[in-house]
C-alpha cells in the first residue's frame, strides 16, 4: 500500500503540491489527472524518491520514503517499476540492453536468466524479437512498450505510468490501455498511471485523483467522476475551459 500524507512541494515561492493526501491500495489502478502544469509529474517523482517534499510523509508498504538515504532508496526501488512520460530509452543501447540495465542493478539474477526475463518481458508486450534493435529504428508505439517491459522486467510491485499514451494514435492507445490491465491482472500490479486519456481512466483505471491549483479537488470512482457537477471536473470531460481569457471583451 502507498499512503501518502499532507504533502508540500514549492519551487521558489510557487506552490505546487499542497497538503495531498492519498492512498493506493494493494492491486488497485489509479490515475491521476489534472490539467497540464498541475503538478501530476512532481507528485509521482515524490511518491517514487526521486524528489523530496518539502513536508509530509510517502509511505510504502509501511517504510517512510520521503526520509530516506539515496541508499536506503534503492531497496525500495526493486519493487517500483516506472514508465516515464518521454520513454527515456537510451538510444546508443539495444532494446534488450536497455531492457537488461535495471536487471543487473535492481536484481541478482545470473546471466542467463537475465537473457530469458528480457525475452519474456518484450513478449508480455507483443514485441518478441526486437532485443536487437536500436531505440532509433522503433515507432513510437514501440518505445513506449519498450518503456513498458523495462519496467515490468524487474516484476515490480507497484508500476508507476507517466502519461503512457500521450503522443499516441487512438489504436496504440488502446492497446497499451489493454496491456496495462494485463499486467496488472499478469503479475498482480498495483498501477498509478498520470493520463490525460479519457478512455485510460474509463477503461483502465479503477479509481481517480483529479489535482487543481495543487490540491486534490477529486478522490474516488472513475465511474463516478463522469457524475460530478464540479465546473473544473465537467470542463476536463468535456474539453471546454472554464478560465475566462477575456476573448469577448
Ligand atoms: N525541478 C523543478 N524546478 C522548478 N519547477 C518545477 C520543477 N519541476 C516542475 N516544476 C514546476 O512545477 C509545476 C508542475 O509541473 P509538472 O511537470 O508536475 O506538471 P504536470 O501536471 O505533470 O504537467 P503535464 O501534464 O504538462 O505533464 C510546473 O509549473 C513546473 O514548471
Ligand atoms: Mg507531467
Amino acid at each position: 500500500m502507498i499512503d501518502i500524507k499532507l504533502l508540500n512541494k514549492s519551487f521558489g515561492d510557487k506552490t505546487v503540491l499542497s497538503e495531498i493526501s492519498f492512498d493506493v491500495l494493494e492491486g488497485q489502478s489509479l490515475a491521476i489527472v489534472g490539467q497540464s502544469g498541475t503538478g501530476k509529474s512532481v507528485l509521482l517523482k515524490n511518491m517514487i524518491g526521486l524528489m523530496k517534499p518539502d513536508s509530509g510523509e510517502v509511505w510504502i508498504d509501511d517504510e517512510l520514503i520521503s526520509g530516506m538515504s539515496f541508499r536506503e532508496l534503492q531497496l525500495v526501488r526493486t519493487k517500483i517499476g516506472m514508465v516515464f512520460q518521454s520513454g527515456a530509452l537510451f538510444d546508443s543501447l539495444t532494446v534488450g540492453q536497455n531492457i537488461g540495465l535495471g536487471l543487473k542493478k535492481l536484481t541478482n539474477l545470473s546471466i542467463d536468466e537475465r537473457e530469458n526475463r528480457i525475452l519474456e518481458s518484450l513478449a508480455d508486450v507483443n514485441l518478441q524479437g526486437t532485443e536487437d534493435l536500436m531505440p532509433s529504428e522503433l515507432s513510437g508505439g514501440m518505445k513506449k512498450r519498450v518503456g513498458i517491459a523495462r519496467a515490468i522486467a524487474i516484476r515490480p510491485k507497484y508500476l508507476f505510468y507517466d502519461e503512457p499514451t500521450t503522443g499516441l494514435d487512438p489504436i496504440m492507445t488502446d492497446i497499451i490501455n489493454k496491456l496495462i490491465i494485463k499486467l496488472q491482472k499478469l503479475y498482480n500490479i498495483t498501477s498509478v498511471i498520470i493520463t490525460h486519456e479519457i478512455r485510460t481512466i474509463f477503461e483502465v483505471a479503477e479509481r481517480v485523483i483529479m489535482l487543481n491549483n495543487g490540491k486534490v479537488i477529486y478522490n474516488g470512482s472513475s465511474t463516478k467522476i463522469k457524475e460530478n457537477e464540479m465546473p473544473i471536473i465537467k470542463s476536463f470531460f468535456t474539453g471546454n475551459s472554464v478560465v475566462d481569457l477575456g476573448a469577448d471583451k
